[in-house]
């Protein structure tokens, strides 16, 4: 068991800040991830979510600390990590084969031809896009652009996958399948990702553990939530398992409340190095009690014999 699969130790962000000085936009930030495990991290706009994941990509440098993956210092970006962004970020010139394909062609520099196009081809059915391997980008939907994206991330075998509010563009309808066949992928294939999302049942659905990010300036991780519901859930059962409020409830107060207070009523020595591992339990109702059936009304039947007048 590697529980330090993806290693992130005290990395911090910071930017020059106008008129002078920097602003810390995180710093001191410490999180492990083992291999397998499925993370989502949640915070508000501003904390610095894209910028962590930036970092794990390579494609920025913290100003402080490392991160370290499968025993390995971040020095660039590695096709070891897929990125999947907001935005697909397909070549436009490019059809769908032609796209899933040339990240199989640079993750396997010495395939054949028809080993790529194979290898790509099975990756376009996995996420349902049969069919439509000759088309274009432009002449795909929102939805079909992002499963292009993930059947890219998927190809070259990444060690981590990288998401970055990948379905936040999508209509619900479409959000919701490609979550579906993300999960259904990712439990399958056993594969380590490491999620950025702002939505709370998204992350309910997906992860194994959800970071809990406080606001920024000098976000910092404020606990990683085990997530408490059974391996096997399905999307049209989840609000019935027993937990779902428990750990809900959870995420939102963290979101509406703690987020901003986090900081100034922290927990004497918190330990920004452990953050704690939190398994919210429900005492709540799994289900909404039954609305109470109007009683009828008995009314007593006037005694024909009369019998106590
Ligand atoms: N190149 C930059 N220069 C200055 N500030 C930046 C730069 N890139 C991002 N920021 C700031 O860093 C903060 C965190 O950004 P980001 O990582 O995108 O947050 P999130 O993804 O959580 O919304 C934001 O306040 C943003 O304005
Ligand atoms: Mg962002």
């Amino acid at each position: 068991m590697n529980e330090r699969f993806i290693s992130i130790e005290g990395i911090a962000r910071r930017y020059p800040a106008p008129g002078g000085g920097t602003t810390t936009i995180f710093e001191d930030l410490w999180l492990a991830v083992a291999r397998g495990e499925f993370v989502c991290v949640i915070g508000h706009s501003g904390c610095g979510k894209t910028s962590v994941l930036n970092i794990l990509a390579g494609l920025e440098a913290p100003s402080e600390g490392v991160v370290v993956v499968d025993g390995q210092a971040i020095e660039g970006p590695s096709l070891d990590r897929a990125v999947i962004f907001q935005g697909h970020a397909l070549l436009p010139w490019r059809s769908v084969i032609g796209n899933v394909g040339y990240a199989v062609s640079s993750r396997w520099r010495k395939a054949s031809r028809a080993e790529i196009e194979e290898r790509a081809k099975r990756f376009i059915d996995l996420v349902g896009l049969k069919g439509n391997e000759l088309k274009k980008p432009a002449e795909l939907s929102g939805g079909m652009r992002q499963r292009v994206g993930i059947a890219r991330a998927l190809s070259i075998e990444p060690k981590i996958m990288l998401m970055d509010e990948p379905f936040s563009a999508l209509d619900a309808l479409t959000r919701g399948t490609l979550q579906d066949e993300v999960r259904r992928i990712c439990t399958s294939t056993g594969q380590t990702v490491f999620m950025i999302t702002h939505d709370v049942d998204e992350a309910i659905y997906l992860a194994d553990k959800i970071v809990l990010m406080t606001n920024g300036p000098q976000a910092m991780i404020a606990e990683v939530v085990e997530n408490p519901l059974p391996k096997d859930r399905a999307r049209d059962t989840i609000h019935r398992e027993g937990d779902y409020y428990a750990v809900r409830n959870h995420l939102v107060d963290f979101l509406v409340a703690r987020s901003k207070t986090f900081r100034d009523e922290m927990p004497a020595g918190y330990d920004q190095r452990k953050p704690p591992l939190v398994r919210p339990a429900g005492s709540l109702p799994v289900e909404p009690a039954a609305p109470e059936r109007p009683v009828a009304k008995t009314i007593p039947f006037p005694s024909v014999a009369g019998g106590r007048d």
